[in-house]
Parts: structure tokens; sequence; C-alpha cells
């Protein structure tokens, strides 16, 4: 694996003039952020040696390099997720070759459903914590030691001085920001009402189907994570509507421009 790594992240090297050290994951839904950057370089995943084979959802994903913020970034447009078919190693392949090209910080938001009765659909949620639920772990297997620890301890995987940092930034320019626990499900189904009201009381604040892989192997790396959750349906039995894709997509459209002003702020003001 550490070959490939090395491979994918030297093609990269290759293409763009500087590396940066502050990696985006787009969510569903979710990359109106990328007009905010000012883009020099793009990807299409299809181009880059090792990266997994692109399922529809995934065909139009590529890597988009650019400033943010007056900083270099890398932004995934575009995720792999485990009901995709992908496994876990897959999923979590582009996190692996932000390691090795020395990313600090990444930042990743997500399209969820929110269990929280203070939560309303577009609201945007800080990630402080999550709870995994996937069937599979990205780090089961033999430990590669030049990655990671074994046993990586897990209790500031949502970097707490980001989360303050964060926090500030929303504070400062009156933007709504809710705060909760992420609890990542391998979907494709949403949730029944018994399985969000399951979710919220093993202490679930949002559910989703991604995220929760990525940031594992970003704290294996050492890289610093700032996550956010847009709420596009309610989980709470009582305000359950039928939810389609459609309309997660949509209730992400409304809070993206804050979440992105957060995220680029965020960016501006991190050394
Ligand atoms: N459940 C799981 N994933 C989701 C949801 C949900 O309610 N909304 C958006 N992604």
């Amino acid at each position: 694996m550490l070959e490939k790594i090395q491979e994918t992240a030297e093609f990269i090297r290759n293409k763009v003039p500087k590396v940066p050290e502050m990696a985006i994951i787009l969510g569903t839904g979710l990359g109106e952020l990328v007009n905010e950057i000012d883009i020099n370089q793009e990807i299409s995943y299809n181009e880059i040696p090792n990266f997994p084979v692109s399922t529809v959802e995934g065909h139009k994903g590529k890597l988009i390099f650019g400033k943010l913020g007056g900083k270099d970034v890398i932004a995934m447009q575009g995720r792999f997720h485990y009901y995709e078919g992908y496994n876990m190693k897959e999923v979590t392949f582009p996190i692996r070759v932000f390691q090795a090209l020395a990313i600090k910080y990444l930042f990743v938001s997500n399209a969820a459903g929110g269990m929280n009765n203070s939560f309303d659909i577009g609201d945007i949620m800080l990630i402080e914590d999550h709870i995994n639920l996937f069937p599979e772990h990205p780090l089961r297997g033999k430990n590669e030691e030049r990655l990671g620890v074994r046993f990586p301890d897990m209790s500031n995987a949502y970097d707490k001085d980001l989360q303050l940092l964060a926090m500030k930034i929303a504070k400062d320019n009156d933007i709504k920001l809710q705060r909760g626990v992420y609890i990542g499900t391998q979907g494709p189904t949403f949730e029944t009402p018994a399985e969000y009201e399951y979710f919220r009381r093993i202490g679930g604040d949002a559910v989703g189907m991604s995220t929760v892989p990525e940031v594992i192997v970003a704290n294996h790396a050492k890289i610093k994570v700032m996550a956010f959750s847009i709420i596009t349906d309610i989980g709470i039995i009582g305000k359950i509507v039928e939810v389609s894709h459609e309309e997660v997509q949509e209730a992400a459209k409304i809070a993206q421009p804050k979440m992105a002003f957060i995220i680029k702020e965020a960016i501006k003001q991190l050394n």
C-alpha cells in the first residue's frame, strides 16, 4: 500500500507547483465552496493513479488546487462512500495521499439527518465527536508503523483548538452554529424512525453515511480535523417526513455559503 500511496503523491507533486498544507473534502451537494477557490489546477479522479475506480457518483469527482483565504488548498469534490461498494482502504485512500503530501489540516463536510430537538433543516453542526457504526474499520489489518500507531488515540478526533476557532468565527459573524456528535452509518437507506430514535439515545445529534472513515485515518495520520454536518432532514419522531436525495441536496444548498465562510475564514487564520 505504501508504494501506491507514494506513487499517487508523486503524481500530484509533479502536477502542482506548490503542495498545500490544507485539504478540504466537500460532501454531497456541498460543492459551492469551490466557487470561492481561486483555481489553478483540476485533476479528475479518473486520471489519478491508484485512485479508486469511479462509480456513477464518483465519476464527476476531481481534485481541485488553488487559493482559498490566501492559502494553497486541495479540495476533493466528491468523495468515495462505503455504500457505493468501496472497501474502507479505498474510501480512505485520498487521506493517505494527503498524509504523504504532508497535509496538516483537513476540513470535512457532509449532509446529515438531525436527531437533536433544537436542530432545524439548514442548520450547520460543528462535529465535536463521532460514533463509528460502520461494519468495517479502515485500520483493520496489519498496521503499517510508518503511517501511524497500531492503537490510535481518538480523544481529540475533531481537534479542540480548531473547534474553538470555528465557534469564534461563527460568533463574530453572527452565524448560527450547532454542535454535536455525528453518527457514521453505512447507508444507503435513510433511517427508520426507530433507528433515528436509537441513534439519539446512544448519544447522536446527527447521522450520515460518510466522514467517520476519513476522520479515523486522518487521526492515524496525525492530520488535524475540523468537520461540519449540514442538517438536511430531521429524524425526530413526530417531525419525520419522507426524505429523498434531491431534498437532501436542496437543503444542503441553503447552508452552504455559511459553512464555506467559516472554512475559508479558518484557513485564513491558521498558520
Ligand atoms: N440519514 C443518513 N444520512 C443522511 C441523512 C439521514 O437522515 N440525511 C443526509 N444524509
